[in-house]
């Protein structure tokens, strides 16, 4: 598999490759990538991914920004320190209220957005020798919060240890990934890329947090990423756990995620919705349909790789972020086009590869669905919209 982010200028360019295995630990219950790319070729200056590219994400995280700024309402000048910030989507908010802040971005290009923003900004990887070095530098963080980026982290000890040094004793660690019930509810298996090295449940996120001086004290199941959790945890002599946990842990232990038997059914059905959109997009051509994709997410480069599904079916990928923009998707090198390209050359069927936003896209769409064009939605089973 290529990496999923690594949109290509040129069809001839050499692309690194590594082989996308999951497994399963009987001891802890983590679920992650038997290997990894070397950081450095994932997160760097040519970073594609900016979080401020969809309204409801701007939501969403306004949202967290409004409860940090709840939960720290009776300390005197808190300080908030931010885990993958990405372009400044929720520090910003704290920014602009002049709320002490730091963000931790490995990306430079995406860290220089943020900075434009007014946000506080080191260009680095978190971990434990980070957090000793933000700790000395600045000070303890009364929240310590992370979206879509702990579960990106091969050193997850380091970063749970610098996480649970950093953090104030009465402090919060909040974070946020895709959940792994979600996942094999919906089969969405494009979700298994490079970047995402961890898949949590709370039965993993609790053993993880406890073996490093932390407590899981609440989570808050959320719809976004097409399924994530927000989890919360404090230090353990936290007494505040909420009865969510219990509810939550028990439906983890009934679908039998502390054993194997919990995953032995999801093969199965990945294989059966591949066959199911390859088969459906080459009817679809076949008849003489004009197909396109919508969102080069760096989740559509596992299921598009996965399937083999190629510029031979779909024309071109509409995407409105400047970074992809002329570029080639990984790995299978479709190309990927400006969102002006959909409007001019608007395709019979459109596959819809961000299908996580598909409520504010079919909002946004609703004169092309007018004008007869259809939307094709992979997750949880292959479907049309029209
Ligand atoms: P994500 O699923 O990881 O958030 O990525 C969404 C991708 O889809 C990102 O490249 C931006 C793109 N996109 C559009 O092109 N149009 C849209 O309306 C939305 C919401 C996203």
């Amino acid at each position: 598999m290529p990496i999923a982010n690594n949109f290509i200028s040129d069809i001839n360019d050499e692309e690194y490759t590594f082989d996308l295995e999951l497994g399963w630990c009987p001891e802890c219950y983590l679920v992650q990538l038997m290997s990894s790319v070397p950081t450095q070729l994932m997160f760097n200056s040519d970073y594609a991914y900016f979080s401020s590219t969809s309204e409801s994400m701007k939501h969403h995280f306004q949202g967290m920004a409004e409860e940090i700024i709840h939960l720290t309402s009776k300390i005197n000048e808190p300080f908030i320190v931010e885990v993958g910030c990405n372009d400044g989507i929720l520090l910003k908010h704290l920014a602009e209220k002049g709320i002490d802040h730091l963000g931790i971005e490995a990306s430079a290009n995406v860290a220089e957005h943020a900075r434009g923003k007014g946000v506080n900004v080191v260009n680095t990887f978190f971990n434990l020798e980070c957090a000793e070095k933000i700790s000395d530098e600045y000070r303890s963080a009364d929240v310590i919060y992370g979206a879509n980026t702990i579960c990106h982290v091969d050193e997850i000890e380091s970063l749970i240890k610098g996480i649970a040094l950093l953090l104030k004793d009465d402090g919060y660690f909040i974070f946020e990934d895709p959940y792994l019930p979600e996942i094999l509810q919906k089969t969405s298996f494009d979700q298994i890329y490079d970047e995402h090295i961890f898949y949590f449940s709370g039965l993993s996120v609790s053993n993880l947090l406890r073996k490093n001086g932390l407590q899981l004290v609440n989570m808050k199941p959320l719809e976004v990423h097409g399924g994530s959790m927000r989890y919360y945890a404090r230090k353990t002599n936290a007494a505040d756990i909420n009865s969510n946990i219990k509810k939550l842990m028990e439906q983890e232990t009934k679908n039998r995620l502390d054993s194997l038997a919990g995953y032995s059914q999801f093969k199965n059905n990945i294989t059966e919705i591949c066959t199911n959109l390859r088969t459906t997009l080459q009817n679809l051509k076949k008849a003489g349909s004009t197909i396109a994709a919508y969102g080069a997410t760096s989740k559509s480069t596992t299921l598009l790789n996965y399937s083999g599904i190629g510029p031979d079916i779909i024309n071109y990928i509409s995407d409105t972020t400047p970074t992809k923009i002329d570029k080639y998707s990984p790995g299978i090198h479709i190309p990927i086009k400006p969102y002006s390209h959909f409007i001019s050359n608007p395709p019979d069927y459109a596959l819809l590869l961000a299908w996580n936003h598909k409520k504010e896209i079919i909002e946004k769409e609703k004169q092309y669905l007018a004008k007869g064009g259809k939307f094709i939605i992979p997750f949880p089973e292959v479907r049309i919209i029209q």
